[in-house]
Order: C-alpha cells, then structure tokens, then sequence
C-alpha cells in the first residue's frame, strides 16, 4: 500500500460513544455521543450504559465516517476497544465491529484501552512534538492511574500504579461527597476556580515506591465534611468553591509529588500525562512547571484527546496495522484486559 492507512476506531469501554477516523496519524473526524443518563446517580449504571451505546452506535459510526468525506469502502482496517471496561459497553462496540469488518471484507484490530491513552500523544498536533522513545506517561483517568515506560506503540511496560482508588476516581467519589453530578472531574475543576486551596488540609497518603493511594484522601474528606455538617447544616454550601480547590490541590499534589520521583528514579529525557484527569487545568499546569524545573520535556495530549474518544484508539490500531497485528473474529473483550 502506497498510501497512508484510513483506519475507523471504534470506542465504548465506559460511558461514551465514540468514533474517529484517521488517515496515518492525522485524524479526520472525532465524533462522541457522551451519555448523560448517569449526572444523576454519581457514577456509570453499567446497564444504563450498554442500552445507551445500543441506541448511538450506528448515528455516531454513520456520523464519523461522513464528516472525514471518506466513502465505507475507503477504510482499510476497523479498531475498536477490546478492554478493559465495562463488558456490557465493551460488547456494543465490539459486536458491531467485527460485523462492519466482515461486511466490508476488511480487518479488524482490538486495542487495549489504556494503550489507546498513551498514543493519543501520538495524534498530529500542530502545536507540539511528539514524544522521542523512551518516555514516561502518567495515565490518569476514571480506572486507572499508572507509570509506563513507552519504548515504542507495541513496547509498554507498567512501573507503578494505584494500590485502590484511581485519581479521577478520586474526583468523582469527592464530587458524589459534595452532592456534585457525575463526571466529577470537571465539576470540582470549575467550582475550585475560586476557591483557596489552601483552605482544608487532607490526609496525605504514605505509598512505597511509584504507587498511589487515594481511597484515604476520600475518607478523610468524608469526616471533615459529616464533623462540619455536624455544626452547621449548610457547611457544603458555604464552603464549595474552598472545598473544591483543596480537594484538587490534593489529589494534583500527589500526582506531582509521584510523577517528580518517577522522572528522577527512571531518569528519562521526557514525560508525558494522558487520560481523562490530564484534562485537568491544574494538573497541566503544574506538569509544565515540573518539566521547566527539571530540564526536560513534556507532552501532554490536545484537551478532546484527554477524555475518552475514538481517535485515540484509531491511532493505535494504525500501529497495529503497519505491523498487520490483526484480531481474529473469535477474540471476546475482557472487562480486566491485562495491559
Ligand atoms: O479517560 P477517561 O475519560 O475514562 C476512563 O478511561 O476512565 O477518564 C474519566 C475520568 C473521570 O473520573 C473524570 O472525572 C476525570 O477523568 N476528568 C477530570 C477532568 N475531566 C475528566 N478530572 C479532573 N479534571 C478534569 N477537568
Ligand atoms: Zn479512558
């Protein structure tokens, strides 16, 4: 093939229903259905989930394909989420998969979903670079929060992670704490904006190694807020805006505070953070500041490739395509896909 790869990626690991199709690493469209069915219940309702990636599959597909101007026949190969997530989500998108595929005569590529985070640094961006192998990428989002050594697209090696709660995890539990919709992140994100950070004080979580801990920060946030509430009924309230900036404060600290010994045990030459929490405002900023500090360089995925999208997982499956690394139709997703 002279030309470069056209590949449809095809995401639904969680709440989202995504497509994108790229050309090569450039992405020609990046369509997502977010659901909102779950704002009301503090977190994802696994069977709300699969019914509403049933109702947006075909629209968002029919959608992606129509605004990258590419006809069905042009695609190459079909990408899509094998795991980890949720399986009723994961079937969704896997079953109309392997039917496109099979109906179009063209291959099909099952990716890891937390391989997709990592090459979404790898989507053209006219902004900045892309990172040199090896680098080290944080990967914070709403299940998992880890240290991979990326030596190339297929060579990725976990070298700490979260012992319990993962940091968007973190977000949202605080969120649901403080009567906060679902997804947390952005909610604590806007109402931190004018708060102090220096307000409340959490516990602090004594980890060993590259690991984290965040289930103590959301207990010690629990008995701050029932101690106060004790006193004064409408202590949320009135201490929202404080409440949120401490809360983001802390978890940004420990994110920080790790990904400064990462860099100084591993002594790479550049870093990166990708995942749904890098789209945390705080986060970039204080992971620019750590880069300028310690002389090295950083990326940090465009803000629509932070959170789950499709264009992460067609990139992936264009590596996985250069190296005609193709999924046989009989592979079923796993809900605890190893990495
Ligand atoms: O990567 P992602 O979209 O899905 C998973 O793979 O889990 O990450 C979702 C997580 C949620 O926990 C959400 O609260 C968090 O990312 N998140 C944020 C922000 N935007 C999304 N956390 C902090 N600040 C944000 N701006
Ligand atoms: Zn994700």
């Amino acid at each position: 093939m002279n030309r470069k790869p056209v590949i449809l990626g095809i995401e639904s690991s969680c709440d989202d229903t995504a497509a994108a199709v790229s050309v090569g690493t450039k992405i020609l469209s990046n369509n997502i259905a977010n659901q909102k069915i779950h704002k009301k219940y503090g977190g994802v309702v696994p069977e709300l989930a699969s019914r509403a990636h049933q109702k947006n599959i075909i629209p968002v597909i029919d959608t992606a394909i129509k605004q990258a101007g590419i006809k069905k026949v042009d695609i190459d190969a079909i990408a899509y989420t094998n795991g980890p997530g949720l399986l009723g989500s994961l079937l969704v998108g896997s079953s109309f998969a392997k039917s496109f595929a099979l109906a179009l005569g063209k291959p099909l590529i099952g990716i890891n979903h937390m391989h997709g985070h990592v090459l979404s640094l790898f989507i053209d961006d006219e902004k900045q670079k892309k990172p040199e192998f090896p680098f080290l990428c944080l990967t914070v989002s709403g299940g998992h929060t880890q240290f991979v050594i990326v030596n190339s697209p297929d060579d990725m090696k976990i070298i700490g992670s979260t012992i319990d709660d993962a940091a968007g995890e973190a977000f949202d539990k605080s969120a649901k704490l403080l009567g906060l919709p679902y997804p947390g992140g952005p909610e604590i994100q806007k109402n931190a904006e004018s708060g102090d950070k220096h307000a409340f004080v959490f516990g602090k979580p004594k980890v060993k190694d590259l690991n984290f801990s965040f289930s103590g920060l959301k207990t010690s946030i629990k008995y701050k807020i029932e101690k106060e509430i004790k006193k004064d009924n409408n202590f949320i309230d009135k201490n929202i805006s404080d409440l949120c900036a401490s809360i983001e404060y802390s978890i940004v600290s420990i994110l920080i505070n790790k990904l400064s010994k990462a860099i100084d045990n591993t002594k790479v030459k550049s870093f990166a953070i990708a995942g749904g929490v890098s789209a945390n405002s705080l986060l970039r900023k204080e992971v620019y500041r750590l880069a300028k500090k310690k002389n090295i360089s950083v990326h940090i995925p465009k803000f629509e490739y932070c959170t789950d999208n499709a264009a992460m997982i067609a990139i992936a499956g264009y590596y996985k395509f250069l190296k005609r690394d193709f999924t046989k139709h009989n592979i079923a997703p796993s809900a605890r896909l190893k990495f």
